[in-house]
């Protein structure tokens, strides 16, 4: 198998270590990939969202199966375009990414489907949208915007003032574009969160075990939201029951909603869950892996990786049946001072060698935004690695990576210290 993946940060070098160990790998590609990923695959100098050029050159290398690993890619349709050329494609076609490109087109179908999510109003006018907010006077409130924006386009507001800065900011300054042409005004939902991750050829599914993010940049979930500073696997507040309703009433009716849309979606659905005592509902929809959760659920699976997303692509899972560790693993993401803010690039990273050459195989390094700079390995993005470990034991894994990353350093590296704190 040649196999082109689209992407280059921590979740895509997650993919590539774990595809790179496939018995029926011949050669493995990834577009634009990282200085991490150059380690297990080759990397190809183009753009994740340079769809044609991607496919003229996929269809030149005769590529037999490309893995899409960011959303931008899916909501421009790579997958539309690569499949009319008759490319074979791990993730959906633009309009079944449209449950990730539009929180609108999201919660719209959320609520016909009778998916649980929170109550909600949709405005496309900034003075109907600030009237609207006088109905939350003393409470939170949920703003989003309704496009992609980097996981920056939601705001959790503790009240009216805060959440008519979020409006503003959306609809008048267009900090987000488009995305600002209609807002999605929510009820604001309490309780833990937790990410569940289901391979699917568009009428079978295959469950991946849960996982837990860790939004805020600082220790106990305070500060603003990043693109996620690090994950567990398993993440025990996904009891076995909460499992069966949420393959019930959430992952069996989105399907049944896509397959009557005509909306053949082969790749992955990633559900946020937000689960209180009674009750629990969607928070949102991906349409990808998602990251950093890949680098804690990929490190657990025993099994190969590349037939389950082939058999995914090719539109029939019914055959695989990918088996798991009982491992927990967790991952630390190390970022650059200052992020999610502004930071500084170009640090060099030191003491990625020295761990490399111990003899632990119970950890694993990611990289997300690193490059190579004359020969020395540097900072290129806010979050800079992910380390990884895994152990039969919770607090063993969590040891070990922070032992891990103890012997990394760069210029103002960042980290926190309670990863996995609410499972310990
Ligand atoms: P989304 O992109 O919709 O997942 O939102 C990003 C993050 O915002 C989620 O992971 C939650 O932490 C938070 N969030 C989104 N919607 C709500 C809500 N209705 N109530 C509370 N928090 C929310
Ligand atoms: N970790 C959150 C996401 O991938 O969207």
């Amino acid at each position: 198998m040649r196999v082109l993946l689209v992407g280059g940060g921590g979740r895509e070098h997650t993919l590539a270590w774990k595809l790179a160990q496939s018995p029926q790998l011949e050669k493995l590609y990834c577009a634009p990939g990282n200085a991490g990923i150059a380690s297990v695959a080759e990397c190809v100098d183009i753009a994740d969202d340079n769809i044609e050029e991607l496919k003229d050159w996929a269809l030149e290398q005769k590529i037999d199966l490309t893995v899409v690993g960011p959303e931008v890619p899916l909501v421009l349709g790579i997958a539309d375009i690569f499949r009319q050329a008759g490319l074979k494609v791990f993730g959906p076609d633009s309009n079944g990414a449209q449950l990730e490109g539009s929180k609108v087109w999201s919660k719209r179908k959320m609520k016909e489907w009778g998916i649980p999510t929170a109550g909600f109003t949709i405005f496309d006018d900034f003075e109907d949208a600030r009237n609207h907010l006088s109905r939350f006077y003393g409470g939170q409130v949920v703003i989003k915007a309704d496009g992609l924006a980097a996981g920056k386009g939601v705001t959790v507001a503790s009240g009216p003032e805060e959440a008519e800065q979020a409006l503003y900011d959306i609809m008048i300054e267009r900090a987000f574009g488009e995305a600002g042409n209609r807002v999605v005004i929510e009820n604001c939902l309490n309780g833990e969160e937790v990410s569940v991750l289901a391979v699917t050829d568009g009428s079978n599914l295959v469950i991946l075990p849960s996982s837990q993010d860790h939004k805020a940049i600082g220790e106990g979930d305070k500060g603003p939201n990043t693109g996620g500073m690090g994950a567990y696997s398993p993440a025990p507040v996904y009891t076995p029951e909460l499992a069966r309703k949420t393959e019930k009433v959430v992952f069996k009716p989105l399907l049944k909603g896509f397959k009557d849309m005509g909306i053949d979606f082969r790749g992955v659905i990633y559900a946020g869950l937000m689960v209180s005592k009674d009750e629990f509902n969607v928070l949102e929809f991906n349409v990808r892996f998602g990251d950093p959760e890949t680098q804690a659920i990929i490190p657990r699976l025993d099994s190969d990786l590349l037939p389950l997303l082939l058999a995914a692509a090719e539109g029939d899972l019914t055959d695989v049946e990918p088996r798991w560790k009982d491992d927990h693993a967790v991952c630390v993401v190390m970022a650059s001072g200052g992020y999610p803010g502004k930071y500084e690039k170009g640090k060099f990273i030191e003491g990625l060698d020295a761990l490399e050459k111990t003899v632990d195989k119970q950890v694993a390094v990611f990289h997300a935004g690193t490059a190579l700079r004359d020969g020395h390995l540097v900072t290129a993005g806010g979050r800079v690695l992910g380390v990884t470990a895994w152990d039969s034991d919770l607090r063993k894994a969590v040891d070990r990576a922070y032992r891990a990353c103890e012997q990394i350093k760069f210029d103002g590296c960042y980290y926190r210290k309670d990863i996995a704190h609410r499972a310990l």
